[in-house]
């Protein structure tokens, strides 16, 4: 049985789906079985996990109004061991109230999840900014939780709601273990990212804060841009090798 891993945060634009595809990446590159889920309407993944040309835009959505089956929403990918399902045509859509209903009053999500742990290693969940209804719902399903967290000023102002955020999902599911939160877009010699850093490590328990953490890398957003994750375009880059270290120590904890 597999280990789902959502990939969680109260914050936007904290680096989320870029953490979910090299995450995934880098698991399918040492042999994982992996399925990256994206669960976001946003649907960002599609735009960077290393998807075969030409292939489809249906997705999770797709399956949950009844439209597509599921076989037809999991998508091959460059890696033979790396599959994606993207969040599907709701993207085009400006009003995502319906999709966002469906997951919160049915059980085709879980039910998902469910399935995917049965035939996969690992199972990383892209969500929504926030922790509203759909992020709640992936949560609900989930084995693990990773928090990403910008390493910018403002963290200092808003780790006590950030915390509080983490603590009220881990109580809402006891069967839920925090990872731990990943400082990312880390800029060394910059004192305000540094700054932050030694507040985060000097206020948080020392297991909840990853040791390492992921610089930030033009290759990694550009990586991005041209719809590859980094840890495949650029393997040497040093954001790529924060994945690729970052996979081994989660597979390693994954398997005791
Ligand atoms: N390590 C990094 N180095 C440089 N740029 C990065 C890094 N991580 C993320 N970015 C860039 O930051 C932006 C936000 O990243 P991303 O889309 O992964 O965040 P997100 O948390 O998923 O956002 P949202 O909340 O909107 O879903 C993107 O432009 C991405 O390319
Ligand atoms: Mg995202």
């Amino acid at each position: 049985m597999g280990q789902i891993l959502a990939i969680v945060s109260q914050k936007g634009g904290v680096g989320k789906t870029t953490t979910a595809v090299n995450l995934g990446a880098a698991f399918a590159r040492r042999g994982l079985k992996t399925l990256i889920v994206d669960v976001d309407p946003q649907g960002s993944v599609r735009y960077g996990a290393a998807l075969k040309k030409g292939h489809g835009t249906h997705g999770f959505a797709d399956y949950l109004n009844g439209s597509r089956p599921l076989r037809d929403v999991i998508l091959p990918t460059a890696l033979p061991w790396l599959r994606v399902m993207l969040v599907g045509t709701v993207t085009d859509d400006a009003d995502h109230s319906d999709y966002s209903r469906r997951i919160a009053e049915g059980d085709l999500l879980p039910k998902m999840l469910e399935a995917a742990r049965e035939r996969c290693d690992i199972v990383v969940v892209d969500t929504p900014p926030g922790l509203g209804p759909i992020t709640r719902r992936a949560l609900a399903s989930s084995d693990r939780v990773l928090v990403p967290l910008q390493c910018e000023p403002l963290v200092l102002q808003t780790t006590p709601q950030i915390l509080r955020g983490i603590q009220d999902a881990v109580s809402h599911h006891p069967h839920l273990t925090l990872d731990g939160i990943l400082l990312t877009m880390y800029e060394a010699g910059v004192p305000a990212c540094e700054r932050t850093e030694k507040y985060l490590r000097g206020h948080l328990p020392k297991s909840m804060v990853f040791d390492l953490v992921i610089p930030r890398s033009a290759a990694v957003s550009e990586a991005f841009a041209a719809g590859q994750p980094a840890v495949l375009r650029a393997p040497s880059d040093p954001g790529s090798q924060a994945y690729i270290h970052l996979a081994a120590l989660l597979a390693e904890r994954f398997a005791k």
